[in-house]
């Protein structure tokens, strides 16, 4: 059987990532490659004008082609920014056959039942992740069909955002001319390709660190225990340097990722940079260390607030994983482990050998490991899907 091209993609606020891959002989993912191309119509990981974020979709399936034996037409696609939340709820429902065995329609009722929490008119639910079942009072019930019992429950986290982010997101995508086989929550995506079961049972925080937002995503005793977005990223380390230097945004730009440190040098030392045409722009190392590192703090005692209130502060034996472009911040890890008390390192793609190593590419490595399990149980299972739904309900199975 010829195998399909599998492509993910990841809006950004800075750059939209596309990773393509294929099915190899093992029925393993094999990458093929990633492609990266300037962002457009985005603001805080969301996007604001389709058509123009369209435009450069375009461009940039365009030059993934090159690395396909066959066209993209078909995409895996992760949605974020700061109006993506969680909510944990519960759902209840007596057990409806007359031998009181617990069936697959009592599991789709109490997980429907779970779902009726009020939500804004604007908002919807993107994913549900049942955590555990309760049969008439047992707790901790991963698999309740076929037990008997007169009293199902569950309890869910389900992953929720504002429906016209979604839309927008949706337009700008099938505007590029591709179809959608799935629509992920970014901080799970990239959670999907960094995290081991070990880490995701002992406790762990995954933190995408990008342009201009930064997500977060709980897991503990094995399940997912909370998301979060939060709306602010390495790019205001930029518009820092920029205030504070006095210079224009591509040279903050420039001076934070060609020089920028956590953790740098304490000395007078004076840096130069090369301005082109001849010129050079001269200033401290120690200033912009100084500044990066008041950003960074800021935003992991964010994170650290988040962690405060589901009490995991300081309690999370995994630690925290930094992913996304601002984890290639130098000493970032050992700056964060300082700040959080938590053992702390920059995120590498799991199961997957990819010559790729940086971590603003996991959210698309993980969307593609999701494509390949949900091609995988959709071959095993021989069911047509309606890819979505299933990516969705299935998704829970997949995260390692
Ligand atoms: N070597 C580096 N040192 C410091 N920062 C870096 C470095 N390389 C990239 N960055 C920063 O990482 C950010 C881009 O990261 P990423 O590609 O993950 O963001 P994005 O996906 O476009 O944004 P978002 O996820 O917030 O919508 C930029 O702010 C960029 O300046
Ligand atoms: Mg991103």
């Amino acid at each position: 059987m010829k195998s399909k091209v599998l492509a993910a993609l990841d809006i950004g606020t800075k750059s939209l990532k596309m990773a393509v891959g294929k099915i190899g002989d093992e029925g393993d993912l094999e990458i093929l490659g990633v492609a990266e191309e300037p962002s457009s119509g985005v603001r805080k990981g969301v996007v604001v004008k389709p058509e123009e974020t369209a435009r450069h979709i375009a461009t940039l399936v365009k030059r993934a082609e090159q690395m396909t034996p066959s066209r993209i037409e078909e995409v895996i696609v992760s949605v974020g920014g700061s109006r993506l939340f969680c909510v944990p709820s519960h759902g209840l429902v007596a057990v409806s056959r007359a031998d009181a065995s617990i069936s697959k329609e009592d599991v789709d009722r109490v997980l429907q039942a779970a779902q009726t929490f009020s939500l804004s008119q604007n908002q919807e639910i993107l994913e549900l992740y049942p955590l555990q079942y309760v049969v008439d009072g047992e707790q901790d019930i991963r698999e309740p069909i076929g037990m008997k019992a007169v009293r199902l429950e569950a309890d869910v986290i389900a992953v929720c955002l504002f429906s016209p982010d979604l839309k927008n997101l949706t337009e700008a995508v099938l505007e590029a001319g591709l179809e959608i086989s799935g629509v992920v929550a970014s901080p799970l995506a990239v959670a999907t390709a960094v995290l081991n079961p070990q880490e995701k049972e002992m406790g762990v925080a995954v933190v995408e660190l990008g342009a201009g937002t930064t997500s977060l995503a709980v897991f503990e005793e094995g399940d997912l225990r909370h998301i979060a977005v939060l709306p602010v990223g390495a790019e205001n380390i930029t518009h820092d340097i920029a205030i504070g230097l006095r210079v224009e945004h591509d040279l903050a730009e420039r001076i934070k990722t060609e020089f920028g440190t956590c953790l740098g040098p304490k000395g007078k030392r004076m840096e130069k940079i090369d301005l082109g045409n001849g010129e050079t722009f001269t200033f401290s190392a120690k200033f912009v260390t100084h500044i990066i590192e008041e950003r960074v703090k800021e935003i992991l005692q964010l994170l650290q607030k988040e962690l405060k209130n589901l009490d995991k502060q300081g309690q999370l034996p995994g630690g925290v994983i930094l992913c996304g472009g601002g984890a290639k911040l130098p000493k970032i890890a050992e700056f964060a482990k300082k700040e959080l008390r938590l053992p702390v390192k920059v995120g590498k793609p799991r199961e997957l050998h990819t010559v790729e190593q940086d971590p603003a590419f996991l959210g698309v490595f993980g969307l593609l490991l999701l494509q390949t399990k949900e091609q995988e149980l959709r071959r095993e299972t021989r069911k047509p899907s309606r890819a979505a739904g299933f990516l969705k309900r299935l998704f829970k199975a997949f995260i390692p």
